[in-house]
């Protein structure tokens, strides 16, 4: 175990930065940003509803999930072609290999683009293909999840699932997104049973905008293995206790928390509270184009705004993003191996 106390506090930052980390919570669609959904919209002869780059930018203002939801959707109606799936999904794991991230789960989103007409192939085979470049390249590992969009209902879910079947190989889970109030995890139990009987690992948003119940139904109805935001549990006292006890992972956002007004600020983020009560929270960076930075971003800003949280927070953090993952346990180890040398090259 590495001595926590040696590291000085003026090295956090760097080491932060320098730690290997998994991202467990990304949409790859909020991965696009504003120069690549316009180089998009030209190259497809997508007519957008911004005239620029910089005015588009400004528009993200959000005040609630949906106010973000609305202009997430209108972003990803630029891709098109297998290729711009790729184009999107390399221009994030260059991002990630600049963040040392070793290990990345990417959500998408099929059926916003299906409902447009856009081939399921082209979605899976184009993230597919950045995936295994990745690993070539950059030798990132990862993984495909494919996200239900909550707002829909279950028979179109279980159309989206039959036709992401053939391509079965290429992704590992299914999750559940999109917007969160009036749509319950009790909506999807039976599409989720079946993703179950097929062998997929299974998580989804709760606790985001939602009631804790939410989450305590995604476990008990949806059986999650983790669980995408979560932090609305530390309102229910019982369930966080819960949580705590299941080692129920909760894939936070700080940076996405914010900007959809969940908290008014960094400094008010209850993620020390979430730490001290023991739950396995992970750092990520949901739609790092829309909310002002991937992951460096969210873990630097988070410490910086919460001097409480220190070394140890940190290599806790990066530790729960390895046990949270879904890899084989060799894998695991390896990560953290490494993990291990860099806080312990740290101490002086
Ligand atoms: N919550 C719900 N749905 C989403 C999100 C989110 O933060 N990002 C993309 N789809
Ligand atoms: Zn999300």
């Amino acid at each position: 175990m590495p001595d926590f106390d040696r590291i000085p506090r003026d090295r956090l930052p760097a080491l932060l930065r320098q730690m290997p980390k998994a991202e467990l919570h990304i949409h790859i669609e909020g991965s696009l940003e504003p120069e690549l959904i316009f180089r998009l919209a030209e190259r497809n002869g997508v007519a957008l509803a911004y005239p620029s780059v910089q005015a588009l930018r400004e528009a993200y203002a959000f005040t609630d999930l949906q106010s973000f939801l609305d202009i997430y959707y209108a972003g990803a109606s630029v891709l098109l072609k297998e290729a711009d799936f790729f184009d999107m999904a390399w221009a994030y794991f260059e991002k990630a290999a600049a963040d040392n991230v070793v290990h990345a789960e990417l959500f998408f989103d099929p059926q916003t683009h299906t409902e447009r007409g856009v081939p399921i192939e082209a979605v899976i085979l184009g993230l597919h293909h950045a995936c295994q470049r990745a690993h070539a390249e950059f030798g990132i590992t990862s993984r495909l999840i494919l996200c239900f969009l909550r707002h829909l209902s279950e028979d179109d879910a279980f159309r989206t699932l039959d036709a992401a079947l053939p391509y079965r190989e290429y992704f590992v889970g299914v999750g559940l997104d999109s917007s969160e109030r009036d749509h319950p995890p009790e909506k999807f139990a039976r599409v989720f049973a079946r993703c179950r009987e097929l062998g997929l690992h299974v998580v989804a948003h709760a606790g985001e905008e939602g009631p804790p119940a939410y989450i305590d139904s995604a476990i008990d109805v949806l059986k999650v293995e983790r669980i995408d935001h979560g932090v609305r549990c530390v309102e229910d006292p019982g369930l966080v206790a819960r949580l705590a006890a299941l080692r129920m992972p909760l894939t936070v956002c700080p940076l996405s928390n914010v900007k959809l007004c969940v908290f008014s600020s960094l400094a008010a983020h209850n993620l020390p509270q979430l730490l001290d009560a023991g739950l396995v929270v992970t750092i990520n960076s949901d739609d790092p184009a829309y909310f002002g930075g991937y992951l460096n971003d969210n873990f630097v800003q988070t410490f910086e705004a919460l001097p409480v949280l220190g070394a140890r927070h940190a290599y806790t953090l990066a530790r729960n993003s390895f046990e949270a993952s879904f890899v084989d346990a060799p894998m695991r180890a390896d990560w953290q191996r490494r993990l291990d040398d860099v806080f312990v090259a740290a101490a002086v």
